[in-house]
């Protein structure tokens, strides 16, 4: 495949979406041909599980976490057939707010074992892998925060309650992520998400930038 794939994972509040946002408009600027996507919801079907995934909690049911987990892989699947590989095939850079990390992290801290992880994702990624991965990161009291501010009166994937159930959870999750990039420091890039919006952007930018130039894209 002649395209670029970057995925940008962190926990909730972490910025992703506004970094991404940022770096998209910086490859606007130099004319860099690319897409920006996310999931769960990148396609129409996508869409639909990601409106499930969102009430998933008015019902009262439980959730069994395979349950869980297959709807995000079947949005994956979806996903990746419909818009990431064919983008890549026609060798546009995409960047994707949220991939395979993010299940990783979120429903390994929901308890779902390496097992059932690695299968999906062979199953479904194959050998598809992202060239970089932008850890954004951050401590979970601050992302809390920073989504509770912003969700308030939004019905949330997760207790918007700054209670300690949710912090626990996120800060397994932040773990989870630490972890993968530990273990993958070459895909994963970890940049701080702490400081303000544009020194952010600059650590992702350093991040990126080397791997579009080997890539044979100008952008200097
Ligand atoms: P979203 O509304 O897209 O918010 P964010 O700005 O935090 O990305 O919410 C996505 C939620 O879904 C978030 O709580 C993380 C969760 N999620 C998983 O649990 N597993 C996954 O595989 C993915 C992609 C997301």
């Amino acid at each position: 495949m002649r395209g670029v794939l970057v995925t940008f994972e962190g926990i909730e509040g972490s910025g992703k979406s506004t970094q991404l946002l940022r770096l998209s408009e910086r490859l606007r600027r130099l004319g860099v041909s690319h897409i920006v996507t996310k999931e769960p919801g990148g396609t129409a079907l996508g869409a639909e599980i990601r409106r499930l995934l969102l009430t998933r909690h008015a019902s009262g049911e439980a959730w069994a976490p395979e349950a869980e987990l297959l709807l995000f892989y079947a949005d994956r699947a979806q996903h990746l057939k419909a818009v990431i590989r064919p983008a890549l095939e026609a060798g546009q850079v995409v960047l994707v707010d949220r991939f395979e990390d993010s299940t990783r992290a979120y429903q390994g801290a929901s308890g779902v074992g390496e097992d059932a992880l690695n299968h999906l994702r062979d199953l479904v990624l194959q050998r598809l892998r992202p060239h970089l991965t932008v850890l954004l990161d951050l401590e979970p009291e601050q992302g809390l925060s920073r989504a509770g501010s912003r969700n308030e009166a939004l019905p949330g994937f997760q207790e918007t309650r700054f209670d300690e159930a949710a912090l626990d959870f996120h800060r397994r999750v932040r773990q989870r992520f630490l972890q993968i990039a530990k273990d993958e420091p070459q895909r994963v890039s970890v940049v701080p998400a702490k400081e303000d919006p544009a020194l952010v952007e600059a650590g992702v930018w350093r991040a990126v930038s080397p791997l579009l130039r080997s890539s044979g894209i100008e952008v200097d």
